[in-house]
């Protein structure tokens, strides 16, 4: 378990409802909650319908319940919750390591916790919550990440391929069989792996060679990229071609990331950089009609587009992308990565990679790009003028080549 950095604003106790139908689970896992932290205010519901009785009637940030129980099941309670209140971040928690009950919840809850719980895993996931709750204090705005009917939940091959790589005799073989259920993601990485997109192209044709040439850190980010974006459909001439300039612009600071980082794991660097801007996909999916008048604005005016959201939206796409990955439960420099791609200057070497790659794509006038081409990149502490140089030169490098690929 990730915990995220702090971050500056107070913030009220977080509430948390435990549901179990076993008195002697709610008593403990309550105990265990209070200990690790002794803020938050812990309540307990004995079932489904004296949970959902609760949060009728009672602030509720994050319910915690068990999957198995009589009567209404965890799962049914997940579904229930997720429609009447979508703004509050749902935790599967069970004993079972049964992939199949796994995945009934894959839609519904945002998180998994197994019994017996680890005081530090819980302690990480509240914290991660308090923190993230911080980072949007709207609550109708984190309906909106967190809604229902909807919901882009991790992406089932993602969480497959995730339970495939925890065990010790998994193969390269194992991970493409995976991959090859589903044919779009495969295809789509058959597509990736054969270009220049990474410096080994791949000579196969199967998954299993494109799966041996990427590598298992960047398979991973890339399934999971590549069904995040699919799970946004875009509803209009503008936000299609919104979505296929977000997707080059990614792929092109993913490439400027990987050249500049070296200090942080490569599967981190890909899913930050191809993930930076998820959160206009969210937006655009969640207020449509609110979010093509944010991007007239910008092709009109040509403003910043975080500048432009946060005037109409009273939110930006970099707030609601932190989020939303958050919520899946990504590693934390990940998620502040993505939270900072916009902001001025300092934070982990990941930020300031992410941020040095996106004001790059900017600066080679990527139609995609949320800066107005000219901007400068301001003096990020450590940056030598000559590795600025030698960035730009690699980042022009790369546009042409993925743009002849
Ligand atoms: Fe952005």
């Amino acid at each position: 378990m990730h915990v995220l950095p702090e971050i500056r604003t107070a913030a009220s106790a977080l509430n948390v409802l435990l549901v179990d139908d076993d008195p002697m689970v709610l008593r403990s896992l309550g105990r265990l909650l209070r200990r690790c932290a002794p803020e938050i205010q812990v309540a307990t519901a004995n079932g489904g319908l004296e949970a959902l009785a609760y949060v009728k009637s009672s602030a509720t940030d994050v319910v915690i319940t068990d999957i198995n129980m009589p009567g209404m099941s965890g799962t049914e309670l997940l579904d229930r919750m997720r429609s009447s209140h979508p703004d509050i971040v749902r935790i599967h928690l069970s004993g079972e390591q049964s992939v199949e009950t796994a995945y009934r919840s894959v839609p519904l809850a945002h998180q998994f916790l197994a019994k017996p719980v680890e005081s530090r895993d819980l302690l990480g996931l509240i914290s991660n919550m308090q923190k993230l709750r911080e980072l949007l204090q709207d609550r109708e705005i984190r309906a909106l990440v967190g809604r229902a009917d909807d919901l882009p939940a991790v992406p089932r091959v993602y969480a497959e391929l995730t339970q495939c790589l925890a065990k010790r005799s998994c193969s390269y073989g194992d991970v493409a069989k995976v991959i090859g259920q589903d044919i779009a993601i495969s295809a789509a990485l058959m597509k990736v792996a054969s270009s220049s997109f990474f410096v080994r192209r791949c000579a196969g044709n199967t998954v299993e060679e494109a799966v041996q040439t990427l590598g298992l850190a960047h398979v991973r980010a890339l399934v999971f990229t590549l069904g995040t974006i699919r799970a946004f459909a875009p509803r209009n001439r503008r936000a299609r071609a919104w979505i296929e300039n977000l997707q080059s612009s990614a792929l092109l600071a993913t490439r400027i990331a990987a050249a500049i980082n070296e200090d942080d794991p490569p599967g981190h660097v890909t899913l930050a950089a191809m993930l930076h801007d998820v959160g206009q996909l969210v937006l655009m999916d969640r207020v449509p009609e609110k979010y093509d008048a944010v991007m007239q604005e910008v092709e009109r005016t040509g403003r910043p587009l975080h500048t432009v959201e946060e005037e109409q939206l009273g939110v930006t796409h970099s707030q609601v992308g932190a989020y939303l990955l958050g919520l899946w439960g990504l590693a934390s420099p990940i998620v502040w990565a993505v939270a900072r791609h916009h902001a001025a200057s300092g934070g982990s070497s990941l930020e300031r990679t992410i941020r040095i790659a996106v004001r790059l794509c900017a600066e080679i006038d990527n139609p995609a790009s949320d800066f107005a081409p000219t901007t400068l990149i301001p003096p990020e502490s450590g940056t030598k003028p000559d590795e600025l140089d030698e960035w730009r030169a690699h980042a022009a490098r790369t546009a042409e080549t993925l743009m002849s690929a």
